[in-house]
């Protein structure tokens, strides 16, 4: 991790355009398990970093102006670990709620989860519930935990609730747009994200954002997530701002 306030992260601070950063950043938090092999450690170690880059990750984005964050903390495959693993990263989230809730708070940061959180065990529901009560007023910056989160399932979540309107006689099937089925994903209100970062040298989507990715610049890196730190994401940042967004059309 590099240290905050190094001469080198400020100067590639200084070269970011503030009035076009990134309203919505995405990150896929993988690697973890590796960064511990690494170092000959257990995978829950390589998990704990990884938390902790997120602290790092939310106290940066907030810092910069960055209105929302949405990081892939627990799919709905992940439930295919084996169950140690599975218990070690919910004791995880729990832990890293109670922990970092009255510094978020304190920051404003405003915490949200997509996905099925029901489906969770209870101490991590509670946990969330409580946190997602918390700082629901927060507005700095809107960070989106996903949990239990699959994107086909929240097509499919969307899909029956929708259904159950146009059945209930509240929406007509010849009326649906695009707006409408975003307003009925996990990430209704939220804005599409404008980058996706995804470490650990994976070129994947992972079942992540389906819906909201249709143009989000994509930005693959190989240092695995709990070493992606300050510096890194300033260089994506930069990395967004060389590129130059269609969204279908032709060159300005
Ligand atoms: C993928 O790395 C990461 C996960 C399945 C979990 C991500 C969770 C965290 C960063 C920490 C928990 C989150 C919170 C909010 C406390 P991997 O294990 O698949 O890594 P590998 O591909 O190197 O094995």
């Amino acid at each position: 991790m590099h240290e905050k306030g190094s001469p080198e992260l400020n100067t590639l601070v200084g070269k970011l355009d503030r009035e076009r950063l990134p309203v919505h950043v995405a990150v896929i938090m993988d690697g973890n398990g590796r960064w511990a092999e690494r170092r000959g450690l257990p995978r829950a170690a390589g998990h704990r970093a990884g938390a902790e880059a997120l602290r790092e990750m939310v106290r940066f984005c907030a810092e910069l102006g960055i209105k929302y964050l949405t990081a892939y903390a627990f799919s709905t495959e992940n439930w295919k670990r084996p169950r140690a693993e599975v218990d070690q990263l919910m004791a995880l989230l729990v832990e890293y709620l109670y922990r970092e809730l009255e510094e978020m708070d304190r920051q404003g940061v405003c915490l949200r989860a997509i996905g099925r959180p029901d489906e969770l065990p209870p101490d991590a529901r509670k946990a969330l519930a409580d946190a997602v009560e918390r700082t629901r007023d927060n507005s700095l910056i809107i960070v989106n935990l996903a949990l239990n989160y699959g994107g086909r399932r929240e097509i499919v979540d969307a899909m029956r609730r929708l259904g159950a309107e146009i059945k209930a006689g509240r929406v007509e099937p010849e009326k649906i747009d695009e707006h409408t089925i975003q307003a009925y994903l996990y990430t209704a209100g939220i804005p599409d994200p404008d980058l996706l970062i995804r470490p650990a040298g994976e070129h994947r989507l992972s079942n992540f954002l389906l819906w909201q990715a249709a143009y989000t610049e994509f930005l693959m890196t190989p240092v695995l997530w709990p070493d992606f730190g300050r510096l890194h994401l300033v260089q994506a940042l930069l990395e967004y701002q060389r590129r130059e967004r269609r969204y279908g059309g032709l060159k300005a």
